[in-house]
């Protein structure tokens, strides 16, 4: 039975500490495993957790200071472990294939398992972060398993902070509040119920067929509770919003509206824009990251101001509530100008060596399994969807009949424009620095990215993560 909204209170992931810093790197340890953590009202609730717990721990990075994170795996499959977002060697990517086995274990099924560069127990991921400030996110990325992993669990923020962002007077402290939204389906005893081909997630598949649009739950989380609450004061606060659900899309609005604006956009995927976008209503597909500003001080202490999702009605319709408790002094605020986007603005479609086109489409039953593909192919280790040259900016051109999270590793890109749909050529939220684009149906997308600061073999995918099991995913090799 599905609890009522707007009974718990909301929680933040803790924040994990590094188990050695040295002049140059901090270094940290996380295990995957089975936990069993209070989610719904009186009942247990069966998960796999980064550190056992949901969502994950939050790692705090600075800008250019290399962050080296142990992964151990104990739980009875394999894993993968990516950073969303993360600008990272080709090794330490965590590409689909490159599985971490759990001691004792085995690479399970899958039609490419056991063909990546395999570790044993636990693996360390080096990230440089060379990159801007921004909210990143961590999660599962096992080639065919995907979906039921990060289902389990296995997610969590990964944040990195710069000086350009810390000199900002922007909300912070406890006003920069990460909220990971996603949906689950919960059984009567308090499991999560999703239609696994074969629940140890070891056979040679994830998802049952008939769900191949995609998983979607019918109780809305916010860091790992159902619809919660947040006490806030009358004053400015930094959301940083995560669409972490598998399948599910939102459309956030703020009831009751406040005088002005609800939101006020202040960065994207890849970190702060150039300048603040005021916005009433902010769509936001799988993966994607938005950071706003919302101002309580428009509310009288003793309101509630619910996050609400005007895609759905019903309990579905709403995510979390915000009571204001108390008028506070606020000496945040949101200056006209964010971030230096000279880099941004330097990009320039007419520099661009190559404009490839990208397919996205119903690949039908192929060997039994529903399939989803790129230009026609399924994933493939040895198919490559594009080889741009290293430091090179190429315009790709994404196509579909459906609607499909489009996501790229490595870069962050810029969308420059979309058509076919008759709509406008850039929604309000497409501005700054995107590592994923929201394709819909008989859209035309076009962005441009310069690829590097590494060589070497990534994978770009659809991130609805049931398309992205059912092979809709593509390698493109830095050269
Ligand atoms: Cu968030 Cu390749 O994934
Ligand atoms: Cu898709």
């Amino acid at each position: 039975d599905v609890p009522d909204p707007f009974r718990v209170a909301l929680t933040l992931p803790p924040v994990l500490k590094p188990v050695r810093r040295t002049d140059s790197a901090d270094y940290y340890e996380i295990t995957a495993r089975a936990a069993s953590v209070g989610i719904l009202p009186n009942l247990r609730t069966p998960i796999w957790g980064y550190n056992g717990s949901f969502p994950g721990p939050t790692i705090v990075s600075r800008s250019g200071r290399r962050t080296v994170i142990r992964h151990t795996n104990r739980l009875p499959v394999p894993l993968v472990v990516h950073l969303h977002g993360g600008r990272t060697p080709p090794a330490d990517d965590g590409y689909p294939l490159d599985l971490v086995i759990p001691e004792g274990g085995s690479a399970g099924g899958g039609p490419h398992a056991g063909h990546g560069d395999t570790s044993t127990g636990s693996r360390e991921y080096d990230y440089p972060l060379e990159q801007r400030a921004s909210t990143l996110w961590y999660h599962d990325h096992r080639m065919d398993f995907t979906g039921p992993q990060v289902w389990r669990g296995l997610a969590g923020f990964h944040l990195v902070h710069d000086d350009e962002e810390e000199s900002l007077p922007l909300p912070s402290g406890d006003r920069d509040v990460p909220l990971m939204i996603c949906d689950r389906s919960f059984d009567r005893d308090g499991s999560l119920m999703y239609p696994s081909v074969d629940d140890s997630l070891m056979g040679d598949h994830g998802v049952d067929n008939d769900y191949h649009e995609g998983v979607l739950g019918d109780v809305i989380l916010v860091n790992g509770r159902p619809w919660p609450v947040m006490e806030v004061a009358a004053a400015r606060y930094r959301l940083r919003l995560l669409n972490a659900s598998n399948a599910r899309r939102y459309e956030l609005a703020l009831d009751p509206a406040p005088d002005g604006p609800s939101f006020v956009q202040i960065g994207s995927d890849g970190g702060l824009l150039g300048a603040p976008r005021s916005l009433d209503t902010l769509p936001i597909a799988q993966s994607e990251r938005y950071d706003v500003v919302v101002d309580f001080g428009k509310f009288k202490p003793g309101t509630t101001v619910d996050l609400v999702n005007r895609i759905d009605d019903g309990k579905l319709g709403k995510v979390m509530r915000f009571a204001v408790t108390e008028t506070v002094r606020d000496e945040s605020r949101i200056p006209d100008r964010l971030s230096d986007m000279s880099e941004f603005d330097a990009l320039d479609p007419a520099d661009a060596v190559a404009t490839r086109k990208i397919a996205f489409g119903r690949g039908g039953k192929q060997n039994g399994h529903e399939t989803w593909v790129i230009n026609g192919k399924l994933f493939s280790p040895d198919f490559s969807v594009a080889e741009p040259k290293l430091g090179t900016s190429e315009i790709w051109e994404f196509n579909t009949d459906a609607h499909h999270p489009v996501h790229v590793h490595l870069v962050h890109f810029k969308i420059l424009g979309r058509s076919g749909t008759g709509g406008p050529a850039l929604l309000p939220t497409d501005g700054g620095w995107k590592d994923t684009v929201d394709l819909r149906g008989g859209e035309n997308v076009r962005v441009l990215a310069r690829f590097g600061p590494y060589k070497g073999k990534y994978v770009m995918h659809c991130h609805n993560l049931e398309h992205e099991d059912m092979a809709m995913m593509a390698n493109f090799v830095v050269r």
